[in-house]
């Protein structure tokens, strides 16, 4: 592994050609070609993109910057023109010299229409409006308007363009086409037909994306309607982000439907920790409860999406039995008893006989604490290698967020796992008598998987490696650090109660090297303590080494101290964090 001075590593783009049009009387420049959704080839820039250099708002429903166009909402229609050519194909001038602009007769839809050069594109004429009021009626006819009880309240396109282009009353009164409601699509989705305004969006995702043809448009004109094949279900890893794209209420999470209004949620920048990808996502919480996890944009690492397991991998979090409570000798303490304690104890004790089981799902900023620890006691270190599948979007098969910042702070090295038998052997011969383990359930366990919390599940896929109830009973002291009880906690002479990562802030470090940084959502139950801020305490009172009292102080302390971070701070990740060498 490598290390070396940290620079944001993004290729050099390539020379795109621009060209001029103007948008709503306003010059813009805009590529002439953009990537393609799917292939990243350059395809012809169109007027939706030109419109959103420009600034310009253009509704739309069916267009998503990462699908293919399918243009069939029309809500994105607009009136344009070009420069006027005489009958030698010769661009005719005004009186002052500049190019004469046709108006086109007829108006384009923005999303499907390529931009040339000397395009006008009008965004806000009154044709236009009345375009979008039609659009926006017709879309209408049938639906039901049952937004009172209808979970995308809030953030529905629908709604949102009703209000600038709907009608205070419907001219429809012949009697609505009614189809199925509450259809059950899959295990986490279900459909409301009604709402449904046949965008395809959910249809050209499935397909294209998750790379499952699973949803089609079936039945003809006002009968038409989302469905599966007959008999099968919606069910992939990533059919939640239907949901997300979803421009009305037709497609909702059956984990978030009807439990909370949406202008209720406090949105929190976050990262997801369900495995090495390090997929960016919002935190929806109200009154220190988490509702649900959406993703957040991120070129660098998941674009919009994320996928299902990863953002409904959050209940463990409000689990009743979480660890609140700090524990010396299995009765309730304090954090200045138990800190004081346990310092005494590291002073006094010989090198050599100090190991360290970290957690590659701890924070940068957590594992270089514990690695300034590590050098103190001239300890041996490891983490517990957590693997599983992987597929071709998104999903890791390194089920731990932080890996590479373990690598990089030398509480692990490239094989994750290599001194956890030397950690047992070192127990067994009675080498090692104080062992620190941080977020693991390190004892071999022989329980009801079915019992166990989304946490511990991956947990007990963990490879043993010899470490049992006995062997670490022949410790002189054994200091756990968790958020959930289990075997290893139920052992410990000093139990640290810690926070997940909605209830801190802190910064992982991706597969591929991104270093991105999360904000707390919540607070912590009890007694529980963020493990930076108590790791902190632990080295002041061993080591007497101070200086960062908050976390953007200790960022930019281990930032000078770590190679790959060199160069690097805190509020320079941004809410997208920097690429590090790894
Ligand atoms: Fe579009 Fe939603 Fe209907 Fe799918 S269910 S076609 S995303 S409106
Ligand atoms: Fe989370 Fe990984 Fe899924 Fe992304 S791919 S949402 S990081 S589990
Ligand atoms: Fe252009 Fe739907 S957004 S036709």
């Amino acid at each position: 592994m490598a290390t070396s001075a940290t620079t944001e590593t993004k290729p050099a783009p390539p020379p795109v050609e621009k060209i001029k049009v103007k948008v709503d009387g306003r010059e813009v420049e805009v590529p002439k070609t953009s990537p393609d959704p799917l292939t990243g080839k350059p395809v012809p820039t169109t007027m939706i993109q030109a419109c959103e250099i420009a600034r310009k708002d253009v509704p739309h429903y069916c267009y998503h910057p990462k699908l293919p166009v399918a243009g069939n909402c029309r809500m994105c229609l607009v009136e344009f023109g070009m420069p006027a050519l005489g009958p030698d194909r010769k661009p005719v001038l005004n009186p002052d010299g500049t190019p004469k602009v046709a108006k086109s007769p007829r108006p384009a839809i923005a999303c499907a229409t390529p931009v040339s050069p000397g395009m006008e594109i009008y965004t806000s004429t009154p044709g236009v409006k009345q375009m979008r009021e039609g659009v926006l009626e017709s879309l209408l006819i049938n639906h039901p308007l049952d937004c009172p009880i209808c979970d995308q309240a809030g953030e529905c396109k629908l709604q949102e363009y009703s209000v600038d282009y709907g009608q205070s009353a419907s001219r429809f009164v012949e009697a609505k086409v009614h189809k199925p409601k509450a259809v059950d699509l899959g295990p986490r989705i279900v459909l409301d037909a009604e709402r449904c305004i046949l965008c395809t969006r959910c249809v050209r995702f499935t397909k294209h994306i998750a790379g499952d043809d699973a949803l089609g448009i079936v039945n003809r004109g006002s009968y038409s309607t989302i469905a599966t094949f007959p008999g099968a279900a919606f069910d992939n890893n990533y059919t939640l982000n239907t949901v997300d794209i979803c421009p009305v209420g037709a497609l909702t999470s059956k984990d978030f439907r009807f439990q909370m209004r949406v202008w209720f949620l406090k949105e929190t920048r976050s990262v997801c920790t369900s495995c090495a990808t390090g997929c960016n996502i919002l935190i929806s919480s109200r009154e220190e409860k988490i509702y649900r996890y959406t993703p957040r944009d991120n070129d660098a690492v998941n674009g919009p999406w994320m996928c299902d397991a990863g953002r409904l991998n959050y209940k463990w979090i409000h689990r009743e039995d979480r660890l609140q409570d700090v524990l010396v000798r299995g009765q309730k303490s304090t954090w200045t008893t138990a800190l004081t304690e346990i310092a005494d104890k590291l002073k006094k004790a010989p090198a050599g006989s100090v190991a360290i089981i970290a957690s590659a799902r701890q924070t940068n900023e957590e594992l270089w604490l514990l690695s300034k620890l590590k050098a103190k006691f001239g300890a041996i270190s490891d983490c517990y290698p957590r693997e599983g599948e992987e597929d071709k979007l998104l999903v890791s098969g390194d089920k731990n967020p932080n890996t590479n910042g373990a690598r990089l702070m030398g509480i692990c090295f490239t094989e994750v796992g290599i001194n956890l038998s030397k950690i047992a052997s070192g127990i067994e011969r009675g080498v090692i008598k104080t062992l620190v383990v941080f977020g693991e359930n390190i004892v071999k366990r022989g329980v009801n998987t079915e019992a166990l919390s989304e946490k511990d599940v991956i947990s007990e896929a963990i490879e043993e490696h010899g470490i049992t109830a006995d062997l670490l009973g022949k410790l002189e002291t054994l200091i756990v650090s968790d958020i959930l009880p289990n075997e290893t906690t139920k052992l410990a002479h000093y139990v640290l109660p810690g926070c997940a990562h909605a209830e801190k802030r802190g910064s992982f470090t991706n597969t591929k090297g991104r270093v991105q940084r999360f904000m707390q959502a919540i607070q912590p139950p009890g007694d529980a303590r963020a493990e930076w801020d108590f790791l902190h305490d632990l080295l002041y009172n061993v080591t007497g080494q101070d200086g960062f009292l908050t976390i953007e102080g200790l960022f930019n302390e281990m930032a000078r101290d770590i190679p790959a971070f060199n160069g690097l701070n805190w509020a320079a990740l941004g809410d997208q964090g920097v690429t590090v060498m790894i």
